[in-house]
């Protein structure tokens, strides 16, 4: 593995740098490695738990659309530099701080829409897409792995979209990807915020794979040792399949998902309210409690 470099012109493979195209913006926050037909990014802002800011999307998004196009390149793998945190979200700091400056800066709308096309991107790419989430993966983190085909969680992973308690709603995808989970979870996860920890993140199906955090360092180089030719997406799913522990943890929801596929199933938010306040389960009522913080702004 060669050493991680500045993104942009110093791309390693020199067949590739042909056709690098050199107005690719650079970023000591996101990093970018190569080793023959793999591209490793590497999320870098540990301070701020790795969170999304535009210039990182900037970087990110033309480089993937590169790699997307060149028959060359046979997958991309996107980690978090530290061990707390694969990416907290978008950079809310930058956003407010536009929003509110009154100086012309547009940052806080350039992001957003910037974002999603990176998502959208993410979640088209013709190439195996493995997003290790080990440590918290929220909101923009989930955009930035949820979309794409393979997501690795381990025992540290603490992964929520807690938009709502923003006072906004579940971006990034997420109404793609939480409307497709079973039993209403989606439903669940979007409105409360919910924080799913370690294997849960596996058992939600937000994860496809599940790995001891400790085998992490091994898994990157097995599946940057995978030969070009033999890259396809049955070859990485057996590989990550290989890494599973012998003992993963059960879904600690087990016992909810009945009550979560009853109670968070309604056409709008008011009959899920009514469903919740009918029901006089502790943990209906629990639920109702998080759900009128997060509509007062509170939680
Ligand atoms: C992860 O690996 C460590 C060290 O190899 C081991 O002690 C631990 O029990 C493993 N955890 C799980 C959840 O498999
Ligand atoms: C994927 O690649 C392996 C070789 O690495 C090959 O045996 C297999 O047939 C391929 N699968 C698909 C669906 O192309
Ligand atoms: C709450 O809803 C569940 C699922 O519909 C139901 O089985 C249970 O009896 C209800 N509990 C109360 C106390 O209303």
């Amino acid at each position: 593995m060669l050493p991680v470099r500045r993104l942009g012109s110093s791309l390693i493979s020199p067949s590739v740098r042909a056709t690098t195209t050199s107005a690719i913006p650079q970023t000591d926050e996101l990093l970018v490695s190569a080793l023959k037909s793999k591209r490793l990014i590497t999320l870098n802002r540990p301070k701020a738990l790795n969170a999304l800011n535009l210039p990182m999307v900037r970087s990110f998004y033309p480089q993937l659309k590169e790699w997307n196009d060149d028959k060359r390149i046979s997958m991309v793998i996107v980690k978090g530099s530290g061990e707390k945190a694969f990416c907290a979200g978008g950079d809310v700091l930058s956003v407010t701080k536009s929003a509110k400056a009154n100086d012309g800066s547009t940052v806080h709308k350039d992001f957003f829409y910037e974002e999603y096309q990176l998502n959208h991107l993410i979640g088209t790419l013709s190439k195996p897409y493995v997003a290790l989430i080990d440590g918290i993966t929220m909101g923009g983190g989930c955009g930035l792995s949820v979309n794409g085909r393979f997501r690795v969680a381990t025992e540290r992973t603490m992964l929520a979209m807690p938009e709502t308690a923003l006072g906004l709603f579940p971006d990034v995808g997420g109404s793609y990807f939480l409307s497709r989970l079973r039993s209403n979870l989606g439903m669940f996860l979007a409105l409360t915020g919910y924080r799913l920890q370690g294997a849960d993140v596996y058992h939600a199906g937000l994860a496809t794979h599940i790995i001891n955090s400790s085998d992490l360092a091994e898994l990157e180089k097995a599946l940057l040792d995978l030969p070009s030719e033999q890259v396809n997406d049955s070859r990485v799913d057996d590989l990550l399949k290989k890494f599973r522990p012998s003992d993963v943890k059960t879904f600690s929801l087990a016992n909810e998902l009945q009550l979560i596929e009853k109670l968070f199933d309604g056409k709008t938010l008011e009959e899920i309210l009514k469903k919740l306040a009918d029901n006089n389960s502790e943990w209906a009522q629990k639920q109702l409690k998080t759900l009128s913080k997060m509509a007062s702004g509170l939680a």
